[in-house]
């Protein structure tokens, strides 16, 4: 079978529409060629983001119903505390509202000027929470996660000989904690390995250095574990995943991607001392520790989503259904970071439109062409998020690869609405050679791919 179908029915449908070229090209000057500043209601198919674009289930929103709206101590704040406790086995607990405020917390706790802060690959939020601390946030990932065609079971591995190198040539208190995200968004949503997980963990305990996980997509990565790690084959998604984590000193999550929810976080950890300094603070940023920017209700989502995200059979589909769009994408000749990850199928924008330099950004001009085309929109992963311009020469700074990656939202899209976005790409690719690169005329000097302003170039 070609496409896996979906192990859910539609017991409530919302109408999206096709706005005609015209409008599409209304919307695509207006928005200064940023698919930020396009209105969702101009989106046909978003393949924006997986996070917060889930669709709910009938559990989840019969558990909204029972939402305990209480300042202080909400039932459903303790729901979530024996969750996240029998699932990841963290004694301590913050909920928040998503998951870089949970950076925010811990980076501004322990990152200070001249803070190393190694990860495989750090994303945009993670990467700039660190930074606005003065720190580095520095990426370690095997060379196989940097070279799109490269064929390897866990692309999203650390290099554990980089790592120790570093840790060996660094004073100890330069690096206040060491990072792990699961999956690799940053690097196409490849999965991490137990065994690297594991290691990573010796590593730090033999320096001393606290070792955190970015939990985001725990489930998917704990599904490519049982797939693909020799030995997991037969244990339990969730009995992968607690083991995952009784490697690390504490996590940061945003539950809008794996906790099946339109909102909410936690930072979890086995250290109280650091979670009760974090409370404090929290109370002037985010709200009381038992609710953490968030409504009752929504606690209650993320505890059932959490639930929820374990069960094989969704886990099957989410990843099959990833899988078989990359295959499609593939058989249409579009070249895709292989395997496809996760949530994500990744296009190698470089390949596909040779002719555009790095300097004139070709994934966002494949971005520009999706919703030009047929008013899909997906999102740049290469030299406008991660390129800047050196502080010192003023000359650009390259991202390592191009892509445009298309994240597909949880239990939202059916296989023929995927079917229509490789029609889209099949039609692109016929005038490839015609598609225009851009230069930025106006940007932000942090995260600047949210508000930066393009114009297309000839
Ligand atoms: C790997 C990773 N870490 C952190 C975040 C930040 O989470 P949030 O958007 O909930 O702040 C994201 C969001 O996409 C992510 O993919």
């Amino acid at each position: 079978m070609r496409f896996m179908p979906e192990p859910w029915r539609v017991k409530v449908v919302e109408p999206i529409r096709l706005p005609d070229r015209e409008e599409r090209e209304r919307d695509l000057v207006a928005a200064g060629f940023n698919l930020f500043m396009v209105p969702s209601e101009a989106v046909f198919i978003d393949l924006f983001t997986d996070s917060g674009t889930s669709a709910m289930s009938d559990n989840q929103w019969a558990g909204m119903m029972i939402g305990d709206e209480a300042y202080a101590g909400a039932r459903n704040y303790f729901h979530l505390e024996e969750t996240v406790h029998e699932i990841f086995g963290f004694p301590y607990m913050v909920p928040v509202h998503q998951g870089r405020v949970a950076e925010n917390l811990l980076f501004s706790h322990l990152v200070e000027p001249g803070s190393i802060v190694p990860s495989n690959n750090h994303f945009d939020t993670t990467r700039a929470n660190i930074e606005v601390n003065g720190g580095e946030a520095l990426d370690l990932v095997i060379d196989e996660g940097r070279d799109p065609e490269a064929d390897h079971p866990f692309k999203g591995n650390i290099d554990l000989d980089k790592l120790r190198n570093l840790f060996e040539t660094t004073p100890r208190e330069r690096i206040p904690l060491a990072m792990l995200t699961l999956t690799n968004n940053s690097g196409g949503g490849q999965p991490v390995s137990l065994a690297n997980v594991r290691a990573m963990s010796e590593l730090c305990k033999e320096l001393g250095v606290p070792f955190y996980l970015d939990a985001c997509r725990f489930a998917e990565n704990a599904w490519f574990i049982k797939q693909r790690e020799e030995g997991q084959s037969g244990r339990t998604v969730a009995e992968i995943a607690r083991e995952t984590f009784s490697y690390a000193d504490g996590c940061t999550m945003s539950a809008k991607k794996d906790g099946l929810a339109n909102m909410g976080g936690f930072l979890a950890s086995r250290d109280q001392g650091l979670i009760e300094t974090i409370k404090q603070r929290m109370v002037v940023i985010e709200g009381f520790p038992t609710y953490g920017g968030l409504a009752g209700r929504d606690l209650e989502a993320v505890s059932r989503g959490l639930r929820e995200v374990l069960e094989e059979d969704y886990l099957a589909y989410r990843t099959g259904q990833v899988a078989a769009f990359g295959r499609a994408l593939t058989e249409a000749g579009v070249p895709i970071v292989q395997p496809p990850g996760g949530h994500a199928v990744y296009i190698d924008a470089r390949h596909f439109l040779p002719e555009i330099p790095q300097a004139h950004f070709p994934a966002q001009a494949l971005v520009v062409a999706l919703y030009r085309e047929g008013a899909v929109r997906g999102v740049e992963i290469g030299s406008v998020m991660f390129g800047h311009d050196d502080p010192e020469t003023g000359d650009p700074v390259f991202a390592p690869m191009e892509l445009v990656r298309l994240a597909v939202p949880r239990r939202v899209y059916t296989n023929s609405h995927l079917k229509y976005v490789v029609e889209v790409l099949e039609e692109i690719k016929q005038h490839k050679d015609r598609l225009k690169g851009l230069k930025i005329v106006s940007q932000a000097k942090v995260l600047r791919h949210f508000t930066a302003r393009f114009e297309e170039i000839g």
